[in-house]
């Protein structure tokens, strides 16, 4: 079996936007694997923030991939912008997404990954017939909308749900968890089966980035 690493995807939310190139580069120096862009709509959650002229800001100064995720309802509406932008890849919420199959395969035939995500509050099953389309399942590991949040222990369980439902439906799909996601929380999710790792505050409100992403990583084994 192919080893299994850690991703790490520092979300720019918490980044400092007056420095953004700099805090980017800080995230490549540490080894990043992606770069996370959350959009907020202030309808789906009650808060704002990019769009596609982010977005491509990001793209011109970083070549690490652009993992955006899309807190707005109807999604579908951004797709072409995004894509065309820079997006490497775009998750949509379950919640608001009633054509989710159709959504996925809009996603893809842009050459952008797919990738669905669910609230705590959302059943693991709103994704078990998509499973196995998705190239990225994403377990919201704190209500969305804000930064800095603290981790619902509870989601633990529903990421090991989520690996054995990936594993039965044969998907090779990331397994994503983003929300409180830091030193003391990271390991319990990559032993409940999570591979990739959004982290806004623990890596940007920390003195020494680069250093603290790879604290991060170094709580995550490697597992074949
Ligand atoms: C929350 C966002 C997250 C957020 C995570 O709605 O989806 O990506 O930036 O921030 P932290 O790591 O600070 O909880
Ligand atoms: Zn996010």
């Amino acid at each position: 079996m192919t080893p299994i690493r850690a991703r790490i995807a520092p979300s720019i939310l918490s980044a400092d936007f007056a420095r953004l190139a700099d805090e980017i580069a800080r995230c490549e120096a540490g080894g990043a694997d992606l770069v996370h862009i959350d959009v907020m709509d202030g309808c789906f959650v009650p808060n704002l923030t990019f769009g596609a002229k982010v977005i491509e800001t990001v793209r011109r100064i970083t070549e690490l991939p652009l993992d955006v995720h899309l807190m707005v309802v109807q999604p579908e509406k951004y797709f072409d912008d995004f894509a065309r932008a820079g997006a490497s890849g775009l998750t949509i919420h379950a919640e608001v997404a009633p054509h989710m199959h159709r959504q996925v395969q809009r996603i893809k035939e842009l050459g952008c990954t797919a990738g669905v995500a669910i609230n705590p509050s959302t059943p693991l099953e709103a994704v078990s017939e998509i499973a196995v389309d998705l190239d990225l399942l994403l377990v919201m590991t704190v209500n969305p909308g804000f930064g800095g949040q603290s981790f619902i222990g509870a989601t633990l369980d529903k990421i090991r749900r989520a690996r054995a439902l990936l594993d039965s439906a044969r998907s090779g799909a990331a397994l994503e968890v983003d929300g409180g996601v830091a030193r003391d929380t990271i390991g319990s999710c990559w032993r409940a089966g999570a591979d990739t790792f959004v982290a806004g505050n623990a890596i940007f409100s920390s003195h020494d980035p680069v250093a603290e992403i790879g604290e991060l990583r170094g709580r995550c084994g490697v597992s074949v």
